[in-house]
């Protein structure tokens, strides 16, 4: 595991912005995931840039869905793939780039032989809930998993929808599992936020906890983890 602190915002987005640069540049037609959050959005606005300016694109990537909420008919501004148009935009959203959207009324199986056909992921890029939940992997999530739904737990609702009405909130998503993310060749683990000391220390320190599912990434061979230090 290659820990990588930063002192701030802007170079937290730098730092994930060259690795993610990198790894495209080596491979242009990798397959990747990208995680929703307040976390990534300043890669995000960074790749865009670089989009625009003709130093960077995925038009032969070929993009995954980590998750999506699975019952939100009334909030579609909250849902995954809102939250990559708006951020990501033309990034991915262009005629070139490969996207497999997660439909969260699929079969999960279907998205599963999809991950097959494509040889699975060559990067996973992860966010990490501050109960530790990777995609919407959450607390207790079995390591063997693939794509599966899953009830939200209490506090990744609290933490996601503070100011929706708990009977308005969504009980249920869509995640690829623990699995597919321990199989790809390549982890890119962002962490960064409020409440995310205990997710951090434990990360650190490399202890392994199921009701962190985040440490299940802990052991891969190639696993970055960017950590904003004031978490630490
Ligand atoms: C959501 C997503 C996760 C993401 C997490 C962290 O629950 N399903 O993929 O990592 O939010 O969000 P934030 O970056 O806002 O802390």
């Amino acid at each position: 595991m290659k820990l990588i602190t930063t002192s701030s915002v802007d170079e937290f987005a730098d730092v994930a912005a060259d690795y993610v640069t990198r790894a495209v540049r080596e491979n242009p037609r990798l397959a990747l995931t990208l995680p929703t959050g307040s976390t990534p959005r300043g890669l995000y606005l960074r790749l865009r840039d670089a989009h625009r300016g003709g130093r960077f694109s995925l038009e032969d990537a070929r993009v995954f869905m980590l998750d999506e909420y699975r019952d939100l008919p009334s909030y579609p501004s909250q849902s995954f793939e809102y939250f990559l148009r708006e951020h990501l935009g033309e990034v991915i959203f262009n005629p070139s780039t490969t996207r497999h959207l997660l439909d969260p009324w699929r079969e999960p199986a279907d998205y599963d032989a999809t991950l097959d056909a494509e040889g699975g992921l060559d990067l996973a890029i992860v966010g990490v809930g501050r109960n530790g939940h990777v995609g919407f992997n959450e607390p207790g999530a079995d390591v063997s998993s693939r794509t599966h739904v899953v009830t939200l737990a209490p506090d990744t609702l609290e933490a996601n929808f503070p100011e929706l009405d708990a009977r308005l909130r969504p009980t249920r998503a869509i995640t690829i599992g623990l699995a597919d993310l321990r199989r790809a060749r390549s982890i890119l683990m962002l962490v960064a936020g409020e409440n995310k000391h205990a997710v951090a220390k434990m990360l650190c320190a490399g202890l392994i906890d199921e009701n962190v599912p985040a440490t299940h990434l802990i052991e891969h061979d190639d696993l970055t983890i960017v950590m904003a230090d004031d978490l630490l």
